[in-house]
């Protein structure tokens, strides 16, 4: 197969427009190969005996548990998509480092691009993709910084070289070069070398207060599981099953 490549590229360099056209063909097929690329779903289901209709937690302890278990890479890793205060939205991975009824917790620069969309508007959404068991949760409420201890303890948890680097790196902010960073995380090396790197003023923990959890399994022909949990009035979850 490799061998005829070299002399079909030749063919068509000889021939006038047979490039182009070549390339338009070629360019089609890799669209219809995208959408030609599905997989059906049937790993598993989510039943409403799954899950207490009015608490959220064992089902997310269970899932988390799964995906921790289930070996895939980076479980915690988490899509968060924040809005500024047009509205206008924005989304990157980070990873979650804390889990309770109180919320989920990560950490960032607070002056960085997510940090300036939070202190305009103080909303996320969180994504957990774990397509490997065929499952996604979807995490929605109103944000808030963790407290100084607490960003204290997880900081100082950290290694050594993220620690200054948290220092170093003005998060979102354009850099002339790669050498720049270096530079900046050479000089700060030096600051801190043999003490104890102070927790920076601009980083720290978010916590997102969730008011809706919903819990999504993918099912035969996309008719798909999806339970989600909002939070009451009254500080009670309700549980509801959305069409797929
Ligand atoms: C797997 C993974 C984990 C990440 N974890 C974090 C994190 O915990 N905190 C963080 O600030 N950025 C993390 N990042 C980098 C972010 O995706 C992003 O580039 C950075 O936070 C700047 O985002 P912003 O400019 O939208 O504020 C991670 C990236 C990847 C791919």
């Amino acid at each position: 197969m490799s061998g005829s490549r070299p002399k079909l590229l030749s063919y068509l360099l000889g021939v006038p427009g047979a490039l182009k056209v070549w390339k338009f063909f070629s360019h089609s097929r890799a669209r219809l190969n995208l959408a030609d690329m599905r997989r059906d779903y049937a790993l598993a289901g989510l039943a409403e005996s799954d899950a207490p209709a009015d608490d959220p937690w064992p089902l997310w302890e269970r899932w988390l548990d799964d995906a921790v278990k289930g070996g895939i890479r980076e479980p915690n890793a988490m899509v968060v998509a924040t809005a500024d205060a047009e509205g206008r939205p924005s989304a990157r991975l980070v990873l979650l480092k804390g889990a309770d009824r109180r919320g989920f917790v990560f950490y960032s620069n607070y002056e960085s691009r997510k940090g300036a969309e939070l202190a305009a508007n103080p909303q996320a959404s969180l994504l957990f993709p774990w397509h490997d068991l065929e499952r996604q949760v979807i995490v929605t409420g109103a944000v808030e910084k963790v407290s100084a201890e607490e960003t204290a303890g997880y900081f100082h948890s950290r290694p050594l070289g993220s620690q200054v680097g948290a220092w170093a790196s003005a998060q979102s902010s354009v850099l002339a070069g790669r050498a720049e960073l270096e530079r900046r995380v050479e000089a700060r090396m030096a600051e801190f070398q043999g003490k104890v790197v102070p927790v920076p003023p601009f980083w720290g923990g978010y916590r997102v207060v969730p008011t809706a959890i919903e819990f999504w399994q993918g099912r035969p022909s996309r008719l798909h599981d999806r339970l989600r949990y909002t939070r009451q009035p009254d500080g009670a979850w309700r549980r509801e099953r959305l069409s797929p």
